[in-house]
């Protein structure tokens, strides 16, 4: 289980283990007048224990020196949940169990069926926070690893907007660099116009591959290629134009899989768009003195503060510890990606006052936000500590072998193409499996599984580990897969299909009556979608969520499997088993949506 550190803004009170929780903070305010209550918590815990586990008695009665059990008998004495839970226990060095009474359960579930929450509060205090993510490359198509930073953060997006947090995302397109001199020669010289108008991104790689060669083996290209550029850095009318229209090719073909994807973003700034203020982050910084001079260049170099083995400045070779600085100035005059980045940061601290900026970007740029955020700390010290910045790494996609994952000519896996093949190969599943069902439903079909296994199988493991790329693994209908949700989603709309037919539909405001061990195990998994969601927003990490997902899918299962639901033995049973069915599929759908993943009513 995960854990929520304290700093989790408070949701509303809708569910029972918020009221535990802020009841017990109460009682330790009573008891210690002067105790930091907020990491007072109560999670979900081992059904051995109970329902609901709070260990920060423990930690608490440490800081003070206090017998722990004596402190959780002290604040029990103060502590009134009895409408809530069964009798409380102390357990070992001082933890409390908490299990919930199955009436206030059932009221819950009630509660959520007749609309007025599915397990989750808006937060009390909603954070601003910027989410920096996908950021593709101009004139470079969107390979396999795209989808690791647009699923990722397109999935944070949706866990904090719908906890009620303000979100900006904001797609960092690298849209500007020293390759737009030798795309700039090669449009001018080489370009085809019918291929770029086929495939715009295919032809100015190619572009920028012949001109690239040509100027490792011919120095006077590379002259000619970095006067196309200081031609529009200085603002030249063609090359900007050309620019603009690479720019603009890039992006429609960007926009065309966001489109497949779903993926929306508030804004799509672009580097470029920080050049006005490159200049005077660089002179700000040396006048500073944060940043100096060093073999023509500018640099930020190590302050000491940190002990060798964590400061990013450094560097090891050969058993001595060399300097490893941040560039923010080339020695031709051109400024960096780290350059670009501190005006961005500088720019949305102005823009949004954001509480937090979050960049979902591949684990190999960690060195580089660890210095990004060590100088902009150095260099705006009083905005430093009102924003939190923070690096959401991930690992790489590997294939069958344990290696990168590659197309068999040994390329880089294009997006779009992988997106297709993924449709094709559940295209053929779904044929299989509902033959009767027309064409256009299974196509429909198909496109749902085949880009929701694509997502699923990249947002389910712990985001930092390296994962293997197998599509019979994602694909399949069985196990911790998209497709197994989404059937499971959909098998438990068929159920209220049958039951339309018999004439005895659904009732939202049905009594709920819990009884059987797989029914009170079902109920109190859906009350733990909220903290799900919560955790996931908290320690950024969408894998929470598919754990739920394929828990709630488990124990969904065997509540089916033994609690007759249609044939069940009376019609208030048949009615509140109805209940947990939509219970169970609303919860479902909003998670995978939440993954942003679509479902299907039939499949
Ligand atoms: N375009 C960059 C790349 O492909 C990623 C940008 C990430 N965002 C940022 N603010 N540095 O490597």
């Amino acid at each position: 289980m995960f854990h929520l550190g304290a700093s989790v803004a408070k949701i509303f009170l809708v569910l029972p283990h918020q009221q535990i929780e802020s009841k017990l903070q109460a009682a330790v305010r009573l008891v210690l007048p002067d105790a930091e209550v907020s990491a007072v918590l109560v999670r979900p815990c081992d059904p051995k224990f109970g329902d609901y586990q709070s260990n920060a008695l423990m930690s608490l009665a440490k800081m003070r020196k206090l017998n722990p059990r004596q402190l959780a008998t002290d604040v029990l004495a103060k502590l009134d949940v009895s409408e809530v839970c069964e009798k409380i226990e102390i357990a070992g060095a001082g933890f409390l169990n908490f299990r919930l009474k199955t009436a206030l359960l059932a009221q819950t579930l009630e509660a959520a069926a007749c609309g007025e929450h599915l397990f989750f509060g808006k937060a009390a205090q909603p954070r601003t926070v910027v989410i920096d993510f996908s950021s593709p490359n101009v004139a470079k198509p969107m390979h396999v690893g795209h989808i690791r930073s647009t699923g990722i953060g397109d999935a944070l997006q949706r866990s904090l907007r719908l906890l009620g947090h303000r979100v900006i995302s904001d797609n960092h397109i690298g849209d500007w660099g020293t390759q737009f001199g030798k795309l700039l020669l090669g449009w001018k010289q080489v370009l085809d116009r019918p291929a770029l108008e086929h495939d715009a991104i295919a032809e100015l790689e190619r572009l920028y591959k012949i001109i690239n060669a040509e100027c490792d083996a011919n120095p006077a290209r590379l002259e000619a290629a970095k006067s196309e550029l200081v031609k529009l850095q200085a603002g030249d009318a063609e090359n900007v134009g050309i620019w603009k229209e690479m720019i603009a090719l890039s992006q429609k073909q960007f926009d065309a899989i966001y489109g497949r994807l779903g993926v929306k973003f508030d804004f799509a700034l672009g580097e470029s768009f920080y050049n006005p203020w490159l200049g005077e982050v660089v002179a700000d910084l040396l006048t500073r003195g944060i940043a100096r001079e060093s073999e023509g260049a500018v640099g930020v170099f190590s302050d000491g503060s940190l002990p060798p083995k964590e400061d990013p400045f450094l560097v090891n070779r050969d058993g001595e510890w060399v300097a490893d600085p941040a560039l923010v100035r080339k020695s031709d005059g051109g400024f960096n990606y780290m350059t670009t980045d501190l005006a961005t940061i500088d720019y949305r601290l102005k823009t949004w006052a954001p509480d937090e900026i979050i960049y979902v970007v591949d684990d190999r740029q960690a060195g580089h936000f660890k210095k990004l955020f060590l100088t902009f700390a150095r260099w705006k010290a009083a905005d430093a500590t009102k924003t939190k910045l923070v690096h959401v790494g991930f690992g790489k996609i590997m294939d069958e072998d344990g290696k990168p994952f590659k197309t068999r000519s040994g390329d880089t896996v294009k997006l779009g193409e992988l997106l297709d093949e993924a449709e094709e190969r559940a295209y053929k599943i779904v044929s299989e499996k509902s033959a009767e069902l027309p064409e256009a439903e299974r196509k429909e079909i198909a496109r749902v599984i085949g880009l929701g296994a694509v997502k699923y199988a990249d947002l389910l493991p712990n985001r930092q580990s390296d994962y293997i790329f197998s599509w019979d693994k994602m694909l399949a209908l069985q196990g911790n897969t998209a497709p197994y949700l989404v059937y499971a989603y959909a098998r438990i709309k068929s159920i209220f299909r049958k039951s339309e037919a018999e004439s005895a539909s659904h009732n939202p405001q049905s009594a709920i009556v819990l009884v059987a061990p797989e029914e009170l195990t079902l109920a109190k998994h859906l009350l733990n979608f909220g903290i799900t969601l919560e955790a996931v927003a908290e320690e950024l990490r969408p894998n929470y969520l598919c754990n739920y997902l394929f828990e709630l899918a488990g124990k969904f299962t065997s509540f089916y499997e033994n609690c007759p639901v249609l044939k069940a033995d009376d019609a208030a049973t048949r009615a509140s088993r109805l209940v947990l069915c939509d219970l169970t599929a609303r919860v479902l759908k909003q998670g995978l949506a939440t993954l942003g993943i679509e479902t299907v009513e039939q499949m």
